[in-house]
């Protein structure tokens, strides 16, 4: 595709609402409140805020700096950097199609509660029939792949763009009044006191590296998502106010999220880990008053949140498509949509339906393997060879020029951007990822 038919965003705040739409999903509102609350509440917090500002932040802008600089997907944009590097973009693309598999069957989750809700039929100890139940399981994933499959068939301005306007401030408001709910509740107090009072006895090695799983999943780094909207940036776009204004939007949903998770369940020690949502929430909305409609509205808001991230999840497929193999966007949609829904079928059937699927190596199920595989090991190793090709392979001077010229006042902190870069945030990534593969742990 030449650049004159390259599609574009309309204005500097349609990027940042798109991308705060990749950012902002499950992660925020599903996985940041359990983790939190396995890491220790308040210490986890502070630590994790460490790890977007000092790993997180500076990432996203080597990400979104190599997209707009190249004007190309993931592939592309390596190839061009960086001959000889493609396949960090090939990785990329390939742990953005498994992450959106699976992603899209937990997201299906959301829409089958909002659809319960509203029926009034949610059960808190309905949670275990549910994921058995093959055919809800299927069901809602197509019916979230078809959902993602629109957005994205109707392209960059007038299918992202347009849902992400209308989608974040909704979400924004949603989120606030489910607070405003939550915090006059008796609960409140002691939830309040466990998300914010930090322990310090508490933080311990898997502190840090949980932290900055979190982040590179949180802020959608290190798969191309990024770098695939910022090469629909244009050139006077001031790329250091987008990653600034992205990683704060995102960091503010997930600390609202705290807000309106723990005064809900109260103390941090409820049964928790990825059932947290689906099984206590869905508990406590049971007893309070008004119980019905908070539950209805906080449902539709995890299934908005998710779709403008699994949006970001398919552009990046279709974009290589689009730009490599010159497909039409529709084409690579349909086969896209297709291959997400194939690959998240066994994910689909592993919580209970099929067995052999449910527990294939110590206990764990084939979305486990798959999150462990590609939300956490892919991505940080991802994000430590963007780290490595923009410093050693491209130049970091390439990068500061196609920031400086845009963002001129950035000069003071450029030095402190390659210092992150080159050191702080490949040292800190090299040292969950080696954590990972000898403990065999998945961060989620
Ligand atoms: N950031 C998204 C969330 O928090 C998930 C995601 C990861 C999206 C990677 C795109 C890429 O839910």
């Amino acid at each position: 595709m030449s650049e004159t038919q390259r599609p574009h965003w309309g204005s500097k705040m349609g990027f940042i609402l798109a991308a705060a739409g990749s950012a902002i999903g499950l992660g925020n509102i599903w996985r940041f409140p359990y983790i939190t609350q396995q890491n220790g509440g308040g210490i986890f917090v502070i630590v994790y805020l460490l790890a977007v500002l000092f790993i997180g932040l500076p990432v996203m802008l080597g990400e979104i700096t190599i997209g707009r600089h190249t004007q190309r997907n993931p592939v592309g944009a390596y190839g061009r950097i960086a001959p000889g590097w493609r396949f960090v973009g090939a990785l990329g693309i390939i742990s953005g199609l498994g992450i959106l598999s699976y992603y899209s069957v937990v997201a299906g989750w959301t829409i089958g509660y909002a659809v319960k809700s509203i029926g009034g039929s949610l059960d808190p100890n309905g949670f275990g029939a549910f994921l058995g139940d093959w055919r809800q399981q299927i069901g809602y994933l197509a019916a979230f792949s078809l959902l993602t499959s629109f957005v994205v068939a109707s392209g960059v301005q007038a299918g992202i763009e347009r849902m992400a306007r209308v989608l974040m401030p909704l979400l924004f408001l949603l989120m606030l009044g489910l607070i405003i709910r939550g915090l006059t509740l008796p609960t409140a107090g002691a939830g309040l006191k466990f998300y914010l009072m930090p322990d310090v006895d508490k933080l311990t090695t898997k502190t840090f590296l949980f932290a900055v799983g979190q982040a590179f999943f949180s802020l959608s780094l290190g798969m191309g998502a990024m770098l695939t909207y910022g090469a629909y940036l244009k050139k006077e776009d001031n790329l250091v106010t987008c990653a600034v204004a992205v990683v704060a939007l995102d960091t503010l949903i997930a600390l609202m999220a705290g807000f309106l998770i723990f005064p809900v369940i109260g103390h941090g020690l409820h049964k928790g880990g990825p059932s947290l949502v689906f099984v206590t929430m869905i508990a406590q909305f049971s007893h309070m008053t008004g119980g019905t409609v908070t539950a209805i509205l906080f449902f539709v808001l995890l299934a908005l949140a998710a779709l403008t991230s699994t949006v970001s999840l398919m552009e990046v497929f279709i974009s290589y498509l689009i730009d490599e193999w010159h497909m039409r966007r529709l084409s690579a949609v349909v086969l896209t949509g297709t291959l997400s829904f194939a690959l998240g079928v066994p994910s689909a059937l592993s919580l209970g339906a099929v067995p052999s699927l449910t527990h294939i190596i110590h206990g764990k199920g084939f979305l486990d393997i798959f999150d462990f595989a590609f939300g956490n090991l892919a991505l940080t190793l991802g994000g430590l060879l963007m780290c490595i090709v923009l410093i050693y392979r491209w130049g970091f001077r390439h990068a500061a020029d196609e920031v400086l010229g845009s963002s001129p006042k950035f000069r003071p902190f450029a030095q402190t951007w390659k210092i992150l870069l080159q050191y702080v945030a490949p040292v800190a990534i090299a040292g969950l990822l080696i954590y990972c593969l000898v403990t065999g742990t998945g961060l989620s």
